[in-house]
């Protein structure tokens, strides 16, 4: 197992330094809920939460009766504790999850599941975990389809390592299928823009900040930075560049129990119980988040 490239509870208290951490509400939550064939109060979890900015945004829709944030830096949870201490916030890896079977409604995972080992043991986990009925939504940057991408050019190490760490979405359909997700669908959202260097060089100077910067040497982080500043200096109107970015948002849903695929899978690891619903947490381990967490209504 590799150790993480990025040490969130060192540089959680900046994290939302940064303008693009705030969110809004769900929008996949949003169409989830209005999907539904009958309206009824939902838990949701959101898997490796980071600050807790999406759930702390979703706190304005009324059926939203149960929301966990699970995330595996205690830094970051205290940050999210601080902004909304009503919100259930549980420290674990995204790969072994605490909670019952049949627990929640709808997942989220965005911009954490390539910092997860285990992709294909917490792929499964939010399969055990999510009720008939519910929905997985995980979205990310895909640095296969956004070769452009400024950050990449500018420090290339951080290119090969997010082609490491990140799983393609055709890898991420092919888990969800095994572990028993159906109706799993991919959508790519092409970001173009001119980005304005400068403005570009106040925010990559940051470094704690972004964690392609992170992951990369120091000698890979100078490097990209002299040759920014170098542009720089030789400029003295407005220097813009084309840029790209690629996100991806990948849906599977839990209408049937686990296929025989995923079970012969999970036979072969040897982790799922004989009746069927995954590796049950130990007992101590098992949080069933109690209605005295249930935000309410404001
Ligand atoms: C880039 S942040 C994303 C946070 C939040 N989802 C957002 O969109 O702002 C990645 C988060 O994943 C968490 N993380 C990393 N490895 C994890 C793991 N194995 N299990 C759970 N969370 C993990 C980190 O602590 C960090 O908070």
């Amino acid at each position: 197992m590799r150790p993480a490239r990025v040490d969130y509870d060192a540089v959680a208290h900046l994290y939302d330094t940064t303008p693009h951490r705030t969110k809004p509400i769900d929008p996949e939550l949003l169409s989830f809920i209005v999907r539904r064939a009958t309206p009824a109060d939902i838990s949701v979890l959101d898997v490796g939460c980071g600050t807790g900015n999406q759930l702390i945004a979703n706190r304005s829709i009324p059926t939203c009766v149960r929301m966990v944030g699970l995330d595996r830096s205690s830094g970051m949870l205290h940050q999210a504790r601080l902004k909304a201490p009503e919100i259930a916030w549980v420290q674990a890896d995204g790969s072994v999850l605490p909670f019952r079977a049949d627990s929640f409604d709808f997942v989220t995972c965005q911009f954490a599941l390539h910092h997860i080992n285990d992709k294909a043991g917490m792929l499964r986990e939010v399969f055990r975990v999510l009720r008939r009925g519910g929905r997985l939504v995980v979205r990310n940057v895909c640095p296969q389809d956004s070769p452009d991408w400024l950050f990449y050019d500018y420090f290339p190490e951080s290119q090969t390592i997010d082609l490491e760490d990140f799983w393609s979405p055709e890898n991420v359909t092919a888990q969800l299928d095994r572990a028993g997700f159906d109706a799993v669908d991919v959508e790519r959202e092409h970001l173009h823009f001119a980005q304005d260097l400068r403005a570009w060089f106040d925010e990559v100077r940051q470094r704690a900040t972004c964690s392609q910067l992170l992951a990369i040497s120091d000698a890979g982080y100078q490097a990209g930075m002299r040759r920014l500043t170098d542009e720089l200096a030789a400029r003295s109107e407005p220097l813009l560049r084309e840029n790209h970015l690629c996100l991806v948002t990948i849906r599977g849903n839990k209408t049937a129990g686990p296929s025989a695929s995923s079970k012969a899978q999970s036979d072969i690891n040897g982790r799922r119980e004989p009746g069927g619903e995954g590796p049950a947490p130990s007992s101590s381990a098992a949080l069933d988040i109690p209605g005295s967490q249930r935000r309410s209504p404001s």
